[in-house]
């Protein structure tokens, strides 16, 4: 096999208690890239088609990761990398992340498999750090494993596959400006008080235990950010309006997806996860910023060949 074509999914990180730890994986939104082994040494970017991103390898989340993966191996090939970007950079749901994944899968699938998933979030972790500036997995795990991970350490990587609950649905809505995540993550303080921490983890601990147990009711009592939301949410225009919105119209919890300005909720079935969709749509369609809704199923397979 000389050439692959791979669907790299949107994610959700953080998920209100989880700063830079926890993320799920989302469906129906995400790239497509086309890998393909060439005579021609080295990693080269051929085509980008969607978004005005960079073609030097050293300067694209894409070619990065790319390199650090074409490092780790001895081969008197090379690859040429297109990519159809449909995540919108800035968007707060694993823009990054998909093209950082995307082209390290599908190196590996050409390969033969020689590397595990955490081997290629290893490798990933690179090109997302180019975007970031700072090296975390919440985005690239889900994207690799799908479903919801846990991303225990950074250093040595250790990453927890969390369960999904059968009938968890996700909408979100993407406000159409930018958020840079360098800066969304500039903006925290470097200390937080301990009764905030506490708040914090008994949520954070909560949420995991109700993912383990199918617990929809405990899920709706966990999903609270003490610690981050109150900063960035100063960021993204009628971000109260739209989770009040959320909440009122049946979802277990909402907050910001990622660095944002997404909002991500999650909604116990596919029904209510459409009742959140339209009564986010009309409030939002008031405001004059354009915006797009998707509403997922929590995707449990990650990035796929397609
Ligand atoms: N955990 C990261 C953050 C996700 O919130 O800054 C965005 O890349």
């Amino acid at each position: 096999m000389n050439e692959i074509k791979i669907f790299s999914p949107a994610t959700v990180a953080n998920v209100s208690c989880g700063f830079d730890v926890l993320g799920f994986c989302l469906d129906s939104v995400g790239d497509e890239m086309v890998i393909r082994k060439t005579d021609k040494k080295g990693i080269h970017i051929t085509k980008i088609v969607g978004f005005d991103l960079p073609y030097e390898t050293e300067l694209n989340v894409a070619g990065v990761s790319a390199l650090a993966m074409y490092d780790a191996i001895d081969v008197d090939f090379g690859f040429e990398i297109e990519i159809y970007k449909n995540i919108k950079p800035g968007s707060g749901i694993g823009s990054s992340a998909a093209s950082a994944v995307g082209s390290v899968f599908g190196m590996n699938e050409l390969l033969g498999n020689p590397f595990n998933k955490t081997q290629l979030t290893e490798f990933a972790i690179k090109g997302e750090a180019l975007a970031s500036k700072c090296e975390h997995a919440d985005n690239l795990a889900p994207a690799i494993f799908g479903g919801f991970t846990l991303v225990k350490t950074i250093a040595p990587l250790e990453i927890l596959e969390i369960p999904t609950p059968q009938d968890l649905y996700a909408t979100i809505i993407h406000p159409q400006i930018e958020i840079k995540t360098s800066e969304a993550r500039a903006i925290l303080p470097k200390e937080i008080p301990l009764n905030d921490a506490i708040i914090q983890w008994a949520n954070f601990g909560s949420l995991v235990h109700a993912l383990h147990t199918n617990n929809y009711n405990l899920i709706e009592r966990s999903l609270h950010d003490h610690v981050v939301e109150p900063y960035r949410s100063k960021l993204i225009p009628h971000f109260d309006a739209v989770k009040s919105t959320m909440l009122n119209a049946g979802a277990l919890g909402a907050g910001i997806s990622g660095s944002g300005p997404s909002i991500f909720s999650l909604c116990k079935g596919l029904k209510v996860a459409k009742n959140v969709k339209d009564a986010v749509e009309k409030v939002y369609s008031e405001t004059g910023i354009k915006f797009d809704i998707h509403v997922s199923k929590i995707n449990k397979e990650g990035i796929k060949i397609i």
